[in-house]
């Protein structure tokens, strides 16, 4: 049997962390659906497109490749044949992502995509819709949450480990703003799904975290 674990929430929860860590303890692949969004957004961007115009993004979708390929276990995003895991984690692609995935032909442009990679494989699966929309029928859903000085904070961290300044400031306001977007939009809006398990993770490590997420895997295999 298929086994699909879905995780959603707002941006910087931990997601991904908390997604590939188990999966690796699973032996799951960890699919990473956000990855998809950024790579449609980073398309619109190098065309020099409006990414909040459904006009000026819909026409980039014609024709457009983007695939997902995993390495040992490790998720890649390509354009065509380019790779383009790293140019997708720019500032300027987070918002693009954000904007492009408030149109519904985005989305349905990328569901066939992440449906054929849940049919086929035992993942988790993280996003803002999938235990919502994409694989409703998971048998895990995970709604994984965290305040937003919580998510700031680490993200500030994550930054500073790699050399980068940030302001704390500047990044619980982005954070915000994304949030917004993400909840707000008319499709697809990020909620947790009925009957997923909410997951707070603002005081949580993130071994603790994922051990939650262990425990509530047995749950299901025992039941
Ligand atoms: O998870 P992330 O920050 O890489 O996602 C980038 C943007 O893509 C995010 O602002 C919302 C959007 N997204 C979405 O709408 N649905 C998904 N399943 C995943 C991401």
């Amino acid at each position: 049997m298929i086994v699909n674990i879905a995780i959603d929430g707002p941006a910087g929860a931990g997601k991904s962390t908390i997604a590939k860590t188990a999966s690796k303890e699973l032996g799951f692949i960890y699919v990473d659906t956000g990855a998809l969004y950024r790579t449609v957004g980073l398309n619109a961007l190098r065309l020099g497109k409006d990414t909040k115009s459904a006009d000026e993004v819909v026409p980039t979708l014609e024709g457009l490749d983007v695939s997902l390929r995993f390495v040992d276990g490790e998720q890649r995003v390509f354009l065509g044949e380019e790779d383009v895991s790293t140019a997708i984690r720019q500032n300027e692609v987070s918002m693009a992502a954000s904007n492009v995935s408030a149109i519904p032909k985005v989305r349905e442009f990328l569901f066939d995509l992440q449906r054929d990679i849940a049919k086929k494989n035992n993942c988790i699966m993280d996003g803002r819709d999938i235990g919502t929309v994409v694989l409703p029928d998971a048998q895990i859903k995970i709604y994984l949450t965290a305040s937003a000085e919580a998510r700031a904070q680490r993200r500030f961290n994550q930054l500073k480990e790699k050399g980068i300044n940030a302001n704390i400031t500047t990044l619980t306001q982005d954070l915000q703003e994304r949030d917004r977007r993400d909840t707000e939009r008319a499709v697809c809006p990020l909620a947790p799904a009925e009957g997923a398990k909410i997951l707070d993770s603002s005081n949580l490590t993130v071994e603790e975290t994922v051990a939650q997420v262990l425990a509530w895997y047995k749950e299901c295999l025992a039941a």
